[in-house]
């Protein structure tokens, strides 16, 4: 018989937010009727906006003449949607950017997954703890990450602990790891990095010859001022970092997908023969090889997010969000929870009351409260004694939510 690749043996039997869901399924189906308010994965609840639908129905109608029919599109994007990435999103904030530096795909959980088909598979790796589980599940699976301990971390893989005691802030690694996985704002504990943190980890980066894969899913809700929007406005940056976006969390791309991910020209790794090689052409060869681009009609509909009334229309979006995150933050604190996060993020990350643990957190607001939210150590050991809630809802249900927390 063939032999499997083990290293899917040794992970955890099903992936975090899939263990939610069966859980959330089996109370329901138990339970039919019951009044669930649904807190627990980041999937958005706001219609796509006006403009997205829009250019949406236009790409449709293009899409059934033969003059205006696109089949396979380019697999790095469409140019009309690269040039408005590269203006808006980069150059009119002063960060240089080429339209082949942008490689437009269908969201940042694959592309996060995937950027380690081009690295080595000695590469030692860092990550935040608790860290988004796709950046630590996706290096078990290539091989990297050692054997799983007793206290649930890989052998393999150094792990950041962020938690109060360092304000959620991120010590610098000790194990000179090869590969380092940021994502600001942090999910899962929606807390921000400044300026000046992150100028640390880029100098680190650069000092030790380290990769920085900088997860930047949710830029869209900073609005603190000074607060960075992207890994590239720290100097120096484009000769160690890799930034992944996403038009899901910003603009409601949830279901129809979209994202992208930039490779510098300057960024290099190291060959086999010591000889430094750049990660944009070996990434373009990737996704040449294994994805055929975007559709058409999804590019289309991001590309009207880049018009004043998109830009708009999207912000008002975002900002609901961050409303219903201050209701949160507000009624929590008020009822005595210690909260982290929801303030340049959707994200709110709770302490468990009364030393429980996130799973019986989860149990508990599930069958007493009819609340779904992540358990925090599914986000890794650190985040042990924490739970996530999401600010991705109607305000109504947030209300109504925040008010059964209260009791
Ligand atoms: C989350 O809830 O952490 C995210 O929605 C997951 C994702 O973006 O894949």
């Amino acid at each position: 018989m063939f032999a499997i690749n083990d290293n899917f043996s040794r992970l955890p039997a099903s992936y975090l937010f899939s263990e939610v869901a069966r859980r959330v399924k089996a109370y329901t189906d138990a339970h039919p009727g019951s009044d669930v308010i649904r807190m627990g994965i980041g999937d958005v609840t706001r219609p796509l906006c006006p403009a997205v639908i829009e250019a949406l129905h236009r790409a449709v109608d293009d899409e059934g003449t033969a003059e205006r029919f696109h089949g396979y599109g380019p697999e790095q994007g469409y140019r009309f949607l690269a040039s408005e990435i590269a203006l808006h999103d980069y150059r009119e904030r002063g960060i240089p950017m080429d339209e082949d530096e942008i490689f437009i795909s269908d969201g940042a959980k694959s592309d996060t997954g995937n950027i380690g088909d081009i690295l080595s598979p000695s590469c030692r790796v860092a990550v935040t703890d608790p860290v988004y589980p796709v950046y630590v599940d996706t290096n078990v699976m290539a091989g990297r990450a050692g054997r799983l301990m007793e206290d649930g971390r890989w052998s393999n893989i150094e792990y950041l602990p962020c938690t109060a005691g360092n304000g959620f802030v991120p010590a610098l690694p000790v194990t000179a790891p090869d590969v380092i996985y940021l994502c600001y704002p942090n999910n899962p504990t929606g807390t921000v990095l400044t300026r000046g943190q992150l100028e640390e980890w880029v100098d680190y980066c650069r000092r030790h010859g380290a990769l920085l894969l900088f997860d930047a899913a949710y830029e869209a809700f900073v609005r603190t001022p000074g607060i960075p929007r992207s890994i590239y406005e720290i100097e120096g940056a484009r000769e160690v970092a890799i930034e992944f976006r996403s038009f899901s969390k910003t603009a409601g791309f949830t279901g129809i997908r979209l994202g992208y991910t930039i490779v510098p020209k300057e960024l290099k790794g190291r060959g086999a023969d010591g000889e430094a090689v750049p990660l944009n052409p070996l990434w373009r060869r990737r996704q040449t090889t294994k994805f055929n681009g975007a559709s058409y009609l999804t590019q289309r509909g991001a590309e009207a997010l880049y018009t004043p009334e998109g830009a708009r229309q999207s912000r008002e979006t975002v900002d609901y969000y961050l409303g219903n995150a201050a209701v949160m933050l507000d009624g929590l604190r008020k009822a005595g929870y210690e909260c982290a996060g929801g303030v340049d993020s959707p994200y709110v990350w709770i302490k468990t009351p009364d030393g429980m643990t996130s799973w019986e957190f989860f149990d508990y607001l599930l069958t007493r409260h009819n609340i779904v939210g992540t358990p925090g150590s599914g986000f890794g050991p650190s985040g042990e004694g924490y739970f996530r809630l999401t600010a991705f809802n109607t305000r109504e249900n947030t209300i109504r939510a925040v008010a059964r927390l209260e009791k």
